[in-house]
């Protein structure tokens, strides 16, 4: 195939046209559909001659109109990718087109699908050209009205995006709709949805006393599933009212769940589109985690109603503009509904086990790109966790008042425009008179950065200085690198473990002082802006420990002259959540890096007895949050710790991993056992955070007894599985036993099947476990699963489930005789036939290829070679793979 073509961000270019109308008619049909839109064209510059190019794709131009009249055939051309109008009049004029489309044949679930036997739409990024010609892209604001015709009894719900017009019936066992948004918006957010649907309805009471109709729509069957979702709608209405003073601005909202979703959800303008697994909920079938999946995301798309609909990208390369910004508002909005400290910590284990390892292999990419051959391929980690951590710089350089105050600037100077990071960046800034100096550089540099901290105590001065040195590692493209401007909170403990009061810093030869309200304060922000760049502390009565990046303050990777001593101390006693609990990480990576070492030398492996002594007094500390101790007694991933590695060793990893699991818990057995009959309940389930940590730390102490494997253990499983009245406990319960291969295991699964196989949600559940197991040989099994009559590769959620999970346990995907790259790189090229999204996520798991042994290299390379050399292949799937071997 020719190389697809490059899209770069210095190359933008305002549109020669805008559209001020867009009024659609779509007959939906079994056959085919047929669209028809009139829009009324201005150029942007009067008297301008330019073409009109319209985008696209796997679109038949049925006919086209300009002012009424047909086009003649010398002033259009039409190719695969465009129709362009070359003689376009030179004033306003009315454009009508109309297209054949097959949404019923449309396996990329983009555009236009059918979904269930449902018609449902996907635009975002840029799938709106599947359904018309268009200019599309998210500069072209305008606003939209949408006719849609269809089959009464096949499709008795008809919706779109804004508020019903007017509805009726028609000849033929036909009836018709029309919806008009008053809002303008960009293509990617229009939506359709129609079919046999019922929704669940509330009404939302705004602050300014407006009352919206809420509608949750889903098969008949799976109402009583949408509870919790409805719940979570209303708990992020108030919460953006009480928190950011926004409010919702039209009378209708509906959420819509279908099974067939490549992403999560969709924030189409009054009309959110999920993926059911985002929305379906009951205590018998979704997980305490499914339940906050379902709160974050809920809110996720509702936020972006204000961040990204109401103020929207000028051209895809903001994405982080309207991404980084939601997730970081969803993450707050989780943060005030359960415990921040542990959703902090959840966060951060995310950004570190995905987002990290992207930003140091060969798809590092800024959080706003610099070019890009398929913009599906940039909503990633990085773009989304990575952006939201940017955006919580701010409020952290800012303060809550401070954020606040940029946030209303940036919404008063650009509601209903389409606008750049750097519009944010100036709004933060200019709302608080602040000094940002080269912040912006978090928008353009890819890579973490590491920075490296010395301390060091002059008893005579009553100073303590930190010294820090930063580097910005090179990344694809970027070799050179400028030092950043990193907000690192720190907090200083007494050797008891008390706070130190703050009461100035000396920097840059100047003595700041640092209190609030006249009082000194216990955590402060050093704005690390060098290379080198020292601070002191004044009045400092004893050597402190230093407590560092508290709350994760920036995203980098820290290194810093901690003893072990110090991190025992900070893990007992930190104020800081965040922070104790990353004391524990830091100890459990070097503990796991050194036993690597052994490993890989044939040392024996021997655990240090003050870290499990150390984790006995987490576990045994009442006055704990339970999730947190959960959280706590976690060891970091085997992503996390290959990463830390020279050259990856899945095996050794692995093996460290469960040694250190299995030898908590024998030398934690009790802990652990009464920790799971303390922790059990009789009650009814409930989702709120006490209930919720109660079950997590139960379900913790159970997965690392029962990876003991003995029969005393394995039976305690059992029951738990028994008795479980929730999926939480069961599911847990499940994964427990399935961790050690026998027959136990392989009943429990069976089990497990017969009781579910009618819940397309448990069963991905089931599937997602068997594929991400560790036991050894296990492709052989997941190969079984692909012909399991559960698995349709058509349907992206069993893909992740099944292929994403077996991808996700490092041993068996990087099997040393390759077959788990085998795997992959077979199914990524049937897979690209049918859905090119789906199939160039999965091949993201090659990406870090290089990362691994000269003969596990060229294994994996031999993979990616054979993908493109496939004929066919999508530009999603030939991104991924060229950026890979490049
Ligand atoms: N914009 C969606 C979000 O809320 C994600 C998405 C992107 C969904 C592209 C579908 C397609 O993050
Ligand atoms: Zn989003």
């Amino acid at each position: 195939m020719d190389a697809p073509r490059e899209i770069f961000l210095k190359d933008y270019k305002m549109p020669d046209y805008y559209f001020d109308s867009v009024d659609l008619s779509f007959l939906l049909g079994e056959e085919k559909t047929i669209v028809s839109s009139k829009i009324i064209v201005s150029p942007r510059i009067e008297g301008n001659s330019h073409p009109l190019v319209l985008d696209g794709r796997d679109v038949k131009l049925l006919s086209v109109k300009v002012d009424d009249k047909d086009l003649k055939e010398e002033d259009f051309h039409l190719d695969s990718h465009h129709l362009t109008l070359t003689r376009p009049p030179s004033g306003t004029f009315t454009l009508e087109i109309v297209t054949e489309i097959c949404p019923q044949n449309n396996t990329s679930l983009e555009g236009l699908y059918k979904s269930s036997g449902n018609f449902c739409t996907q635009c975002e990024a840029e799938g709106f050209r599947k359904i018309t010609f268009f200019q599309d892209r998210p500069d072209v604001m305008a606003i939209y009205t949408c006719r849609i015709e269809a089959d009464k009894t096949l499709y008795p719900v008809l919706l779109s995006n804004g508020n019903l017009i007017e509805q009726g019936d028609l000849e033929g066992g036909k009836h018709y709709a029309l919806w008009k948004d008053p809002f303008k918006k960009p293509s990617y957010l229009f939506a359709l949805v129609a079919g046999q649907l019922e929704s669940r309805d509330d009404t939302f009471i705004t602050s300014s006393g407006r009352e919206v109709s809420l509608r949750i729509w889903t098969p008949a069957q799976d109402l009583p599933k949408t509870a919790h979702a409805m719940y979570s709608l209303k708990a992020a209405m108030k919460w953006d009212e009480e928190v950011f003073g926004l409010e919702y601005d039209l009378d209708l909202f509906n959420i819509v769940a279908v099974p067939d979703f490549n992403m999560g959800a969709m924030e189409n303008k009054s009309l959110n589109i999920f993926n059911s697994k985002l929305v379906l909920a009951s205590p018998e079938t979704a997980t305490d985690g499914d339940y906050a999946a379902i709160l974050g995301v809920i809110g996720h798309e509702y936020f972006h109603n204000w961040t990204g609909n109401r103020v929207t990208c000028r051209d895809w390369f903001q994405l982080s503009l309207k991404e980084g910004l939601t997730v970081f508002r969803d993450q707050e909005f989780s943060s005030d509904m359960g415990s921040r400290t542990v959703k902090r910590i959840a966060d951060v284990s995310r950004l570190r086990n995905f987002q990290f390892p992207q930003d140091a292999g060969p798809m590092a990419h800024p959080i706003r790109p610099h070019s890009y051959i398929k913009m599906d391929n940039f909503y990633t980690v990085t773009v989304y966790e990575k952006g939201a951590e940017v955006v919580r710089m701010y409020k952290t350089l800012l303060e809550s008042s401070g954020f606040r105050k940029g946030m209303d600037l940036y919404f008063k100077r650009h509601d209903g425009q389409a606008v750049t990071c750097e519009d944010f960046f100036a709004a933060m800034r200019d709302a608080n008179d602040a000094d940002l100096s080269n912040f912006l550089l978090w928008y353009s540099q890819a890579g973490t950065p590491n920075v490296k901290v010395v301390s060091s105590y002059n008893s005579e001065a009553m100073t303590f200085s930190l010294k820090f040195s930063q580097g910005v590692p090179a990344t694809p493209g970027q070799h050179v690198k400028e030092p950043m401007f990193i907000p690192v909170a720190v907090g200083l403990l007494t050797s008891s473990g008390e706070d130190i009061p703050i009461t100035s810093v000396y920097h840059d030869g100047t003595l700041e002082t640092v209190m609030e309200n006249g009082q000194p304060v216990f955590t402060t922000i050093l704005k690390v802006n060098k290379k080198e760049d020292e601070f002191v502390f004044a009045n400092i009565a004893e050597r402190p420990i230093p407590s560092l990046l508290r709350g994760f303050s920036a995203p980098i990777r820290l290194d810093s002259d901690l003893t072990d001593e110090d991190l025992f101390s900070l893990l007992a006693h930190d104020s800081d959540g965040f922070n104790r609990w990353e004391a524990g990480q830091i100890l459990s990576r070097k503990l796991m890096l050194s036993l690597v070492a052994d490993f890989q030398q044939s040392n024996p492996l021997v655990l240090n007895p003050k870290f499990v002594e150390g984790l006995r007094t987490i576990i045994r500390d009442p006055s704990l949050d339970k999730e947190f101790i959960a959280k706590a007694v976690t060891l970091p991933g085997e992503g996390e710790i290959m990463d830390l590695m020279e050259v990856a060793d899945p095996d050794a990893v692995h093996a460290v991993r469960s040694f250190i699991r299995k030898e908590l818990a024998l030398q934690l057995k009790e802990e652990f056992l009464s920790t799971v009959i303390n922790n059990r309940s009789s009650e009814p389930y409930t989702f709120d955070h006490e209930n919720l940590a109660r079950r997590a730390l139960k379900n913790v102490a159970l997965a690392y007894l029962a990876s003991l494997g003995d029969e005393e253990l394995t039976n305690l499983a059992l029951d738990e599985y028994k008795s479980a009245t929730n999926m939480t406990d069961q599911v847990a319960a499940l994964a427990a036993i399935a961790q050690n291969p026998g027959l136990a295991r392989e009943e429990v699964l069976l089990d497990f099947y017969q009781k579910w196989s009618d819940d397309f949600l448990v069963v991905n559940k089931w599937l997602s476990l068997q594929a991400m197991s560790d036991i050894p040989g296990n492709v052989a099994n997941v190969q079984n699963l692909l012909k399991h009559p559960s698995f349709d590769l058509r349907n992206p959620n069993k893909v992740y489930a099944l292929v994403g999970g077996f991808c996700a346990s490092p041993v068996n995907f990087h099997a040393k005789d390759g077959s788990g790259y085998k795997f992959l790189g077979d199914i990524v090229l049937q897979l690209d036939k049918l859905n090119p999204q789906v199939a160039s996520r999965m091949v993201s798991a090659f990406s870090r290829w290089r990362r691994f042994d000269d003969y596990r290299q060229a294994l994996a390379k031999e993979q990616l070679e054979k993908i493109l050399a496939a004929n066919g292949l999508s530009e999603n799937v030939y991104e991924i793979a060229s950026k890979s071997l490049a």
